[in-house]
């Protein structure tokens, strides 16, 4: 794992970028897992001014999203669908049909992750950004998810109900269920890019990278991917026994 510790997050998002920019520079075909969350914002904004500015294109890059809320439709102001457009997709010219986000709303749920999970078998993806849950989640696969997991439902922990709150009018509001790419999908990807700021994020981080692989530890199975980057603001990192 290569760690990059950096001052703040504007710094963060700016590191965040140089790595994938490189994968897209390499490979204008590129096949970019993304994510949802606060932490992925200032990458998607650095992607969205260097497409103004240099016209980087995303006419031929394939996007696959990690996972989505059950129960909201697409077009709720909280869906995953509607994030990343607002976030990214309406800012870029990726192309409509090379966007791929689980769907949460459907009454054939176990379909809809055979269907995803068929998508995802029949590529590799060359970068998958993550972010990290104060429970060490990523993606939406909570504690105890099994390492072999594919595309599954899944049911949302209390802490993670809580931390998503913010964005809701209540706790009420806020989804139990959601569909994700499981823990083998995000392995399967060439390289691993995950972002953490914030002090909540200290513990999460620490066990993510110092401590043992357990399944109660879904992002600690990291430590087994032979190409993650791990990019980090002071406060993630401080926890961590080399930033002391
Ligand atoms: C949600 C998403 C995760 C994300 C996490 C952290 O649970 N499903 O993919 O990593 O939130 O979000 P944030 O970056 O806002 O802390």
């Amino acid at each position: 794992m290569k760690i990059i510790v950096t001052k703040d997050y504007q710094e963060l998002s700016k590191e965040a970028f140089k790595v994938l920019k490189t994968v897209l520079d390499n490979n204008p075909q590129a096949v970019l897992g993304l994510a949802t969350g606060s932490s992925p914002i200032g990458l998607y904004q650095a992607m969205i001014e260097d497409h103004k500015n240099h016209q980087t294109s995303y006419q031929d890059v394939v996007t696959f999203n990690l996972d989505e809320y059950v129960g909201i439709s697409k077009d709720h102001s909280q869906s995953y669908y509607t994030f990343m457009h607002e976030k990214l997709f309406n800012f870029i010219d990726i192309k409509p049909e090379n966007i791929n986000i689980p769907s949460g709303a459907t009454k054939d749920l176990q379909q809809a992750c055979i269907d995803y999970n068929e998508k995802l078998s029949n590529t590799q993806i060359d970068i998958q950004v993550l972010g990290i849950g104060s429970n060490a989640h990523i993606g939406f696969n909570e504690p105890g998810t099994s390492f072999e997991s594919e595309t599954h439902i899944v049911e949302l922990k209390e802490k993670t109900r809580l931390d998503n709150q913010r964005f809701f009018d209540s706790l009420d509001d806020v989804p139990s269920k959601a569909i994700t790419m499981g823990i083998k999908n995000i392995m399967h990807a060439k390289q691993i890019l995950l972002l953490a700021y914030g002090k909540n994020k200290a513990q999460a981080i620490k066990d993510m990278v110092e401590g043992a692989i357990s399944e109660d530890v879904p992002a600690s199975i990291l430590q087994k991917h032979d190409n993650v980057i791990v990019v980090l603001d002071e406060e993630a990192a401080s926890l961590l026994k080399h930033e002391k």
